[in-house]
């Protein structure tokens, strides 16, 4: 049967890959409370739309990081996605790329940043994990941005990994025949069988706990890449990130893979956007599976979303068409939600046209006697 939306992709996938493989993929943290609410969250915001506007002309593109994409819907790094299709990084790049928009690779891909860059022209950013041992950083941002990556995505919130209880039981490694591609000639590139998550234990083992905000100073340094810190929920650390020379803050919770019983991004993100006080610009994941998520998103005052579990589950479905299929879906919903709540450009997406739980009950008129 045809594939109508984002969603319908992970049924597919659950069938088509093995259990270690989409577990891995589907998980959150514990209770999973927070991945659920990433998803129930949206559903609390709705929309007052407006009327008898000339919406027969619809202008989705936008600016990030001074880079013209065709609209605010972009690809989150997620790793490992040769598990989920033989083409895995590289079918996702010239998705995200004919599509006119932005991909992020992640630092624990199945492809290198040259492979991945060897597909073709388009606008890539590169996620970093941060290793104790800070040469291999300083190489691996080097060969990013030598490879015409053109920011940083700094993810700030896995000092150390999340307790992800599907991956202990199916004791989750990487199949033997791939590796961590950015790192395999640094021996980095292989995840030791462990007694519970082998992710877990190559975290523990690898990434620096000490991480801090001097080392996002420290980053600036050793590149004239933009970087946008990715896992930011608070106004608090908001301010931090841009006292640090963030370009950019990705309000995130990792997909709900980390800790457990943080608030939905969608609910934390008119907190960040307020601190940043339009210094920087401010970007969402999580959750983000319609349309309306994204116009919900923008109507509190993000820049931009960014999907992740959507592209793997349609990688495994159907490889590359898949995931074009969800970048062109997501488009084609955004669009009509536009149309729909009298909105021609992403600028003209206000405040008003949604109402959240958390707003004043708006004055009714007084009842008639
Ligand atoms: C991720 N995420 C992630 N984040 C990151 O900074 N580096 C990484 O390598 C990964 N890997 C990864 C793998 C898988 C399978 C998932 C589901 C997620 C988090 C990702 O970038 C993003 O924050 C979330 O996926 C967004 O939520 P949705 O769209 O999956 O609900």
């Amino acid at each position: 049967m045809e594939v109508t939306n984002v969603t319908e992709y992970q049924a597919i996938a659950k069938e088509k890959l093995p259990k270690m493989v989409y577990d891995y993929y589907a998980s959150g943290a514990e209770d999973q409370w927070t991945l659920e609410e990433n998803r129930n969250a949206f559903a609390r915001i709705l929309f007052r739309p407006r009327i008898l506007i000339d919406v027969s002309k619809i202008d989705m593109t936008t600016t990030i990081l001074g880079f013209k994409i065709s609209m605010p819907i972009m690809i989150a790094p997620t790793a490992m996605q040769k598990m989920a299709h033989p083409d895995g990084e590289y079918a996702t790049a010239r998705a995200a790329s004919s599509a006119g928009t932005i991909m992020t690779l992640s630092s624990w891909a199945t492809s290198s940043v040259e492979e991945v860059a060897s597909t073709g022209p388009g606008i890539r950013f590169f996620q970093l994990y941060v290793y104790k041992d800070r040469n291999v950083v300083a190489q691996l941002v080097r060969r990013a941005e030598r490879a015409g990556f053109k920011a940083i995505a700094l993810t700030v919130d896995t000092p150390r990994l999340g307790r992800r209880e599907a991956d202990i039981k199916n004791r989750f490694t990487l199949p033997p025949f791939l590796t961590l591609k950015n790192f395999e000639g640094l021996d980095l590139g292989k995840m030791d069988e462990a007694n519970d998550s082998g992710l877990a234990s190559y975290v523990a083992g690898q990434i620096d706990r000490t991480l801090s905000w001097k080392d996002v100073k420290w980053l600036q340094t050793i590149t004239t890449m933009p970087i946008l810190v990715k896992g930011v929920i608070t106004a608090e650390d908001t301010r931090l990130a841009i006292q640090a020379g963030a370009a950019g803050i990705i309000v995130s919770n990792h997909g709900a893979r980390q800790l457990d019983y943080v608030p939905s991004t969608i609910m934390a993100l008119e907190e960040v956007v307020k601190a940043a006080q339009g210094r920087v610009p401010v970007f969402l994941d999580g959750g983000v599976r319609r349309g309306t998520d994204v116009f919900k998103a923008l109507a509190l005052g993000a820049s931009g979303i960014f999907i992740g579990r959507p592209v793997v589950f349609s990688l495994a479905a159907e490889g590359e068409a898949g995931v074009r299929k969800v970048l062109q879906m997501l488009r084609e919903e955004f669009e009509l939600t536009m149309a729909l709540s009298g909105c021609t450009s992403l600028r003209e997406i206000t405040r008003d046209h949604i109402v959240t739980e958390w707003d004043a009950p708006r004055a009714r008129p007084a009842p008639r006697l």
